[in-house]
């Protein structure tokens, strides 16, 4: 991944790929903006949808925005082989799944090892792993019956949600709390704060490496 690696040796260029709203993205962007995320420089935003407002989120902040549509691809492979594609052309050296709604082949994985990033809204290894995304997860904790959860950024292996864990943070259940509003404050809690600060953790380390 990224062959010749970033021009500028003190960042480290990043792919963002996404599946929908993208406020995990908008977190990531306005962060940036804000001078906190000085080791990371937004290559690429990549779609499974071409709806997807992220898409918009993206073309707003000046990031160059792509769409694999998933559903007209021929298969995974073909899925795959064309988010590899533009990896290759903007040489991306990380890869966030910021609300990426797509499993991701063995193959793939192992080409980026500890170069891929996930958030994922719970404790891990609470309510995690094949079939736990999105408002699904929260139902489940509230289900369960969970006082606490929150949220997990992790590296990417070929387990679902079973990678390295960079970083977590709880968030409280409150009483009568529903899927949408616990999502909410698990994002706005936990989610938006710690994907861009173990975004920079990882861009940093790496860049320290190279130099
Ligand atoms: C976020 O809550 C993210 O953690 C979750 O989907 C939402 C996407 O929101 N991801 C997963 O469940 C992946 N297993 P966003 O598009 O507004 O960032």
């Amino acid at each position: 991944m990224g062959d010749k690696g970033s021009e500028k040796s003190n960042t480290v260029k990043v792919a963002v790929l996404v599946s929908g709203g993208g406020t995990n993205l908008q977190a990531m962007i306005d962060q940036h903006a804000a001078g906190k995320l000085p080791s990371c420089e937004f290559c690429a935003v990549i779609s499974s949808k071409k709806d997807a407002y992220a898409l918009t989120r993206a073309k707003a902040a000046g990031i160059k925005a792509y769409t694999v549509d998933k559903k007209s691809c021929a298969g995974q492979k073909d899925f795959e082989d064309k988010i590899t594609d533009i990896l290759k052309k903007t040489r991306a050296e990380v890869i966030v799944l910021a609300g990426f709604m797509c499993i991701l082949s063995e193959e793939f994985v192992k080409a980026y090892p500890e170069r891929i990033i996930n958030v994922h809204p719970a404790l891990i290894p609470s309510f995690c792993g094949k079939g736990y995304y999105g408002l699904k997860v929260h139902e489940e904790a509230l289900k369960y019956g969970v006082k606490v959860t929150g949220a997990t950024v992790h590296f990417v292996n070929e387990i679902p949600d079973g990678g390295r864990i960079i970083e977590q943070k709880a968030v409280r259940v409150h009483e009568g709390d529903t899927p949408e509003k616990l999502q909410k404050r698990v994002m706005r809690q936990a989610e938006w704060k710690i994907l861009p600060a173990a975004l920079e953790k990882v861009c940093r380390e790496i860049a320290e490496r190279r130099n």
